[in-house]
Order: C-alpha cells, then sequence, then structure tokens
C-alpha cells in the first residue's frame, strides 16, 4: 500500500465527521426553517425523511470514522514509521467524542444532559485539531 491510500483513510475520517455533525445541522434547520418548508409538502418531506436518517445513522457515522481512523494510523505508521503526533492528538479527541456518544447513548435523553454539552463541545473542538495535523 502506498502513501495516498493513507491520505485516502483520513479523507475518509473527515467525510464520516462531516456526516456525524449533519445530525446537529439538520435539526437546526428543521428548528428555523421547519414551519416555512413545510408549504411544499412533497420536499418537505424528503427533507424530513433526509433528516430521520442522518439522525438514525449518526452512531454509524461516528463508528465509521473511528474504524477509517485506525485503518488510517495503520497505514501512514507502517508508511512513515513514526507517530504523528498532531496525529495523536486529534485521534485521542475523535475518540474522546465516541466513547462520550457511547456513554450518552447509554444515559438517554433525560434531563441531566449534561454529555450533550461535552459532546458538542468536542465536535466542535475536532476540526481544529484535524486542521492542525492535515495543514
Ligand atoms: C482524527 C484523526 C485523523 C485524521 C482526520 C487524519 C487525517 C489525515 C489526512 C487527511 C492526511 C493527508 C494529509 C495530506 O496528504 O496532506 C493525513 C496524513 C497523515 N496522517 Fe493522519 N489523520 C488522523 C490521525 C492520525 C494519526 C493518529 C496518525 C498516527 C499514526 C496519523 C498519521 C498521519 C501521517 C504520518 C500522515 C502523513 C504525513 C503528515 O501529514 O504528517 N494521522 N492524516
Ligand atoms: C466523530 C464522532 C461524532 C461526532 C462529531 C458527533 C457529534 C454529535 C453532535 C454535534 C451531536 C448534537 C446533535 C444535537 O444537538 O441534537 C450529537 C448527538 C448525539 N450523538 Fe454524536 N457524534 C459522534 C459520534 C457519536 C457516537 C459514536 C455515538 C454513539 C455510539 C454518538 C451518540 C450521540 C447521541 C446519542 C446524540 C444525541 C442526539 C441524537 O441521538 O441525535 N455520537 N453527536
Amino acid at each position: 500500500m502506498n502513501i495516498t491510500t493513507g491520505a485516502l483513510f483520513g479523507i475518509l475520517v473527515i467525510f464520516f465527521y462531516l456526516l456525524t455533525i449533519l445530525n446537529y445541522l439538520v435539526k437546526l434547520i428543521n428548528r428555523k426553517y421547519g414551519k416555512r418548508m413545510k408549504s411544499h409538502e412533497k420536499g418537505y418531506r424528503v427533507y424530513t425523511g433526509f433528516m430521520k436518517f442522518i439522525i438514525k445513522k449518526h452512531r454509524l457515522f461516528g463508528a465509521a470514522a473511528l474504524l477509517f481512523l485506525i485503518i488510517h494510523i495503520i497505514i501512514q505508521y507502517n508508511a512513515y514509521q513514526y507517530l504523528s503526533q498532531t496525529g495523536a492528538a486529534a485521534a485521542s479527541v475523535l475518540l474522546l467524542q465516541v466513547i462520550l456518544g457511547i456513554y450518552g447513548s447509554k444515559k438517554g435523553m433525560g434531563k441531566t444532559r449534561k454529555w450533550l454539552y461535552y459532546h458538542r463541545t468536542v465536535a466542535v473542538l475536532l476540526p481544529v485539531v484535524i486542521a492542525v495535523h492535515v495543514f
């Protein structure tokens, strides 16, 4: 396997990260523009279908990001023979995010949703550490 394959798996991690944060965005758009969108019944049905898909598959997308990260690490470590420090930082934050997600899934959406604030905060932090690694 060559180095570009390694980069590809890094890009896949970013792609699935983007799908996970859509979970927040689709709901936000629905909250803000849902009423207006409803006037186009057909279009709104398509939108809610998309929204439900994004919410339902959220955990799967998060797990996929982690899976591709593991592949990325294996390939890059073999290609470069060193453990990227910025990569390790980004990976730690992503791992923390997955753990928070699993914790939240077990805890549920009850009254004390402190975990969700952390989960959202880490979602914002993640692209920052990824950018440091990639650029
Ligand atoms: C969330 C975690 C990570 C993401 C999203 C990610 C993403 C990427 C991407 C997109 C590239 C290609 C950059 C380019 O070709 O310009 C890359 C390069 C690289 N990654 Fe990662 N990566 C992550 C974690 C890691 C980890 C934990 C390691 C440790 C082995 C690592 C090692 C590398 C290496 C060695 C390169 C190539 C050289 C460099 O840019 O430093 N990455 N990564
Ligand atoms: C890259 C990884 C991930 C990112 C960036 C991420 C991001 C987010 C964001 C931004 C929200 C807020 C959505 C809202 O405000 O309603 C959220 C909600 C949530 N996340 Fe994640 N997440 C990730 C992985 C996971 C994983 C792996 C799990 C569980 C296994 C998980 C479980 C949840 C749960 C249960 C919610 C509550 C709302 C809902 O179910 O839609 N997340 N996530």
